[in-house]
């Protein structure tokens, strides 16, 4: 992107946040509801599904491999063709900022006799994509990427798959949902036992919805206490409704918003709260976060409640290493609460987080800095002094000029920085959040209003 295409915006401190309200769609749960249903024989329906350009870029990539998706209202009914029945895409595949699209249907297709070409844009470009590349290589596909100067396997990339793809039992080296689905995709089309071996648990959206679907996957714990999927293709899936919770990883900015800013009390409504997902709202209630959840329920296999948030005076803590994979996508909003919380909070373990959408410890601690915050920036982490409640200073200059670099976490959790700084700031490049939260400045300005 160029800096002709950047959207600017200004976030100034603010009044209580106050009213109830909900998110969007859960991002990880809409992708992989268009893509199983895909995968059905017949028709499924999707409410409540993410209309960020993320879930769009997946939507348009299954089109292209001859899908028929339509929209009628806030239902989305996708005409499944069955596992195997993908057809070849005639062009690229642009999966713009999504690395969930990109590695979930680089898995698809690996065991369809179908070849594509996936782009994306300068963020995506960046990201490693060997940790899909060698498993679905191993199953029989050939996958060629960009090499870049420092030997990452990159986009655009090439996938060639193979029908019938050889069954794999495979370790996972990272811990990663993206990776795990990736190989369940393609174990779906493939004879035989298809098995991962999960040290450290990650999120469980695939496995608990291919359940649904009707797949014979089943999940055991071995002796050393990883888990153990093993999912039997060639599997026939049986088209489902599916009613897509709002996303926790959302609603976390907003959490924050409403921790910071005194005499917040807000409600938002219908949010996942997947034990896989929800650290972050461990790790806020430790620092002493009041946040309760109400009307408690199960939702599509997936438990949802109500969040209520009040203002809270937060104390900095030590997180955790290992709750790291239950909250990977919320650290960027969590070091917002720390900046502004009393003491030291300290966090480690967090390699991931360089090869997301940003290096998100970097642009983080640069951001931060901007404001004020004192920090250390280890290789795996943040060490954050906070303010103790007092609005972030905007440290050498008066009012911050904020990089999001292509990120639309990084974007949202500076939006959020910006109700508690004395100045305000302005944030290069806002774009980004219509990846996965379309309507987040409107939302954020109503609730303060
Ligand atoms: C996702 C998994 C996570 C997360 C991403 C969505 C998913 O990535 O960061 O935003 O839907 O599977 P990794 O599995 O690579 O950690």
């Amino acid at each position: 992107m160029t800096s002709n295409s950047q959207t600017p915006a200004t976030f100034k401190p603010s009044g209580p946040l106050a009213g109830k309200i909900s998110v969007p769609g859960d991002k990880s749960i809409s992708h992989r509801a268009l893509i199983f249903s895909a995968l059905a024989v017949g028709k499924s329906q999707i409410t409540g599904l993410l209309e960020g350009e993320d879930v769009l870029a997946t939507a348009d990539a299954l089109r292209a491999m001859g899908v028929k998706i339509d929209k009628k209202g806030d239902a989305w009914t996708v005409y499944g063709v069955g596992v195997g029945g993908l057809m070849q895409p005639t062009n690229a595949l642009d999966m713009g900022n999504s690395g969930t699209s990109t590695r979930l249907l680089m898995g698809l297709i690996a065991s369809h006799g179908i070849s594509a070409t996936f782009t994306g844009d300068a963020s995506l470009s960046k990201r490693p994509m060997g940790r899909v590349i060698e498993p679905l290589s191993q199953m029989g596909a050939d996958i060629r990427a960009r090499e870049t100067s420092d030997h990452k396997a990159c986009l655009p990339l090439s996938v060639t798959g193979t029908c019938p793809a050889v069954p794999l039992e495979y370790r996972l080296p990272v811990a990663s949902a993206q990776v795990k689905s990736a190989i369940l995709l393609a174990g779906l089309n493939t004879p035989g036992i298809t098995r991962i071996i999960e040290p450290v648990l990650t999120r469980d959206h695939s496995e608990t919805m291919l359940k649904g679907f009707g797949a014979d996957i089943t999940v055991e714990t071995n002796a050393e206490g990883s888990r153990v999927i093993s999912l039997t293709g060639e599997a026939e899936l049986m088209p489902q409704k599916i009613k897509v919770p709002g996303d926790p990883s959302s609603a976390a900015f907003l959490a924050v918003a409403a921790l910071i800013v005194p005499g917040s009390d807000i409600i938002i409504e219908n949010v996942g709260i997947n034990p896989t997902r929800a650290g972050l709202y461990e790790i806020l209630q430790q620092m002493g976060g009041d946040i309760s959840f109400e009307n408690d329920r199960t939702v599509g296999g997936e438990p949802v409640a109500d969040i209520h948030i009040k203002h809270s005076a937060l104390t900095g803590i030590d997180v955790p290493a290992n709750i790291a994979p239950s909250m990977i996508d919320e650290f960027p909003i969590l070091f917002v609460a720390a900046a502004i919380a009393n003491g030291t909070t300290k966090t480690r373990g967090l390699h991931e987080l360089r090869v997301k959408e940003s290096d998100r410890l970097s642009q983080m601690a640069k951001g931060l800095e901007l404001l004020g915050v004192e920090l250390t920036e280890k290789e795996d982490g943040l060490i954050i002094e906070g303010s103790g409640g007092k609005p972030l200073s905007g440290g050498r200059t008066k009012h911050a000029m904020i990089e999001s670099g292509l990120d639309h976490r990084i974007a949202m959790s500076f939006a959020v920085a910006g109700l508690a700084t004395k100045s305000g700031l302005t944030i290069d490049d806002i774009a980004p959040v219509q990846t996965s939260f379309p309507g987040f400045s409107d939302l954020l300005t109503r609730l303060a209003s």
